[in-house]
């Protein structure tokens, strides 16, 4: 941990480069502190020592919902929101997608480099090895109501998991995190294909070794239970696996805050799982790309943009799927899905949503109201309707977006885990609630 810096620790600030400094005068004592820069940001309990008396607990900074505030050196993902940039360990994402398929990314998220030939076989060997899930999970699967949404069901199992493995526990044992790490990703899709399958009561396809990643899932989402014969097109495939690759991190986002909050307090990676998903299952987050297709339904044509603009505009709902906390500009994602959804559409046939959606954004691209907030289409605006496209019922979207994005929750999970630097999380409050209250007499008697 770096030294905290006193102002009378005159020596100590002495030291300090002045360019890697800001000055602060509290005028509450005219005193001058000298606070530390580091990674062009401000260390927030050095404020700590900017007091008004030996009583005071000293400065904290308030940053609801955290808009400005880094809580993690992370090396995995980088994110220009300004210029449009997502990079994963420094690959920008045009270069990755449709260049390297999602497990490759998988790797290069968790370990920090690309695989090297005999560390892919080995890699693909571990995940494949472990896609098949407790004969027990079925029961459980069994046990919700028909019309369950998939996404609760699998919140529910991802937790459930941790009971088959109580040694995923030794999360700081190397081996046995490395293992949990091939379980959470092998199996995503198949607790993801299960929950579809008794959504629609039919009976569970069980994932098969000689298939690739998404094709797995696809087969074990589709195949005809009467039949072994079925082999899912291979541009779906593909176009599902580059959707994969997309989806896989996106830096300190809600979901993965809540793996690393979880984490914090050493949870087993599955419960840890469980709860990033929970997040990613709000509207606001993964359940946004549902949204969207329901939004677009309900416009139907272009004609009836208009109305539903006035209805954004006055504030009486969101145009789901527009907007972003970091994205200021484009989402370089939701453009790689636009310029992949003709071939998509040649073998399904174009979505007629796919037009009112673009009508959409041309028309949002031109009004003031969209242009003076930074609101231009996220990756959710356009993976909806391709998704929709593939033949995949709307309550399957989000689980789409969490199968992948468990190799981003692991590798934020694990740099998390190795960073001395980090601790159980635990902000502070600005208590505004009444300062002291007693029970009545007679009450507090009882
Ligand atoms: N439709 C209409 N107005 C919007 C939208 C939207 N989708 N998004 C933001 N705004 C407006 C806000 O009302 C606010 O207006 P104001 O300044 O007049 O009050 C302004 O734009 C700033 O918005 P914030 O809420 O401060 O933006 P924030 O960064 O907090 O929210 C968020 C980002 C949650 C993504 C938001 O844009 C939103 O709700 N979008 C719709 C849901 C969505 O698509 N979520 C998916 C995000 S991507 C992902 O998770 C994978």
């Amino acid at each position: 941990m770096p030294k905290r810096i006193h102002p009378r620790k005159a020596t100590a600030v002495r030291r300090l480069k002045k360019e890697d400094t800001l000055s602060v005068v509290d005028r509450r004592t005219s005193k001058e502190y000298s606070l530390r820069l580091h990674l062009g940001s401000l260390h927030a309990p050095d404020l700590r020592q900017i007091r008004t008396s030996e009583s005071d607990f000293g400065l904290l900074s308030y940053d609801p919902s955290f808009v400005n505030t880094a809580s993690c050196k992370s090396g995995i993902s980088y994110i220009d929101g300004a210029a449009g940039i997502l990079r994963y360990r420094g690959y920008p994402i045009e270069e990755l997608a449709g260049t390297r398929n999602y497990l490759e990314v998988a790797y290069l998220l968790i370990y920090g480099r690309l695989p090297g030939k005999n560390q892919l076989a080995e890699w693909l060997h571990n995940i494949t090895y472990h896609t098949m899930l407790h004969e027990n999970i079925k029961k459980f699967m069994d046990g919700f109501h028909h019309d369950a949404h998939p996404m609760g069901m699998l919140v529910s199992t991802l937790a459930a998991l941790s009971t088959f493995y109580p040694e995923a526990k030794s999360i700081l044992d190397t081996e046995q995190r490395q293992r949990q790490i091939h379980r959470l990703i092998a199996k995503m899709p198949t607790l993801a294909a299960f929950a579809f399958r008794h959504s629609v009561g039919m009976a569970y396809i069980y994932p098969s070794n000689d298939l690739g990643y998404a094709e797995n899932l696809l087969t074990m989402m589709h195949r005809p239970s009467w039949t072994t014969q079925y082999t899912p097109d291979p541009v779906l495939s593909k176009v599902l696996d580059l959707l994969f690759v997309l989806h896989a991190d996106h830096e300190q986002n809600c979901s993965t805050q809540a793996m690393r909050t979880v984490g914090s307090a050493h949870a087993d990676p599955y419960t840890c799982a469980a709860a990033a998903a929970a997040a990613l299952y709000g509207p606001l987050h993964g359940g946004a790309n549902e949204q969207v297709i329901q939004m677009l339904r309900e416009v139907g044509s272009k004609e009836n943009i208009p109305k539903l603009l006035r209805q954004v505009k006055s504030g009486k709902r969101l145009l789901m799927g527009f907007g972003h906390r970091i994205y200021k500009n484009r989402d370089p994602r939701a453009e790689i899905i636009k310029k992949v959804a003709p071939e998509l559409f040649a073998v399904t046939g174009r979505n007629p949503l796919l037009d009112v959606a673009l009508e959409l954004e041309k028309v949002a691209e031109s009004d003031d109201y969209f242009i003076k907030r930074h609101l231009y289409p996220n990756v959710d605006f356009y993976s909806g309707i391709i998704y929709q496209s593939m033949g995949f019922p709307v309550d399957m979207f989000p689980v789409l977006f969490a199968i992948p994005r468990m190799s981003g929750w692991l590798a934020q999970w694990q740099e998390m885990l190795l960073d001395p630097e980090q601790k159980i999380v635990r902000p502070r409050q600005l208590y505004v609630g009444a300062r002291l209250r007693h029970l009545p007499k007679e009450a507090s008697a009882q």
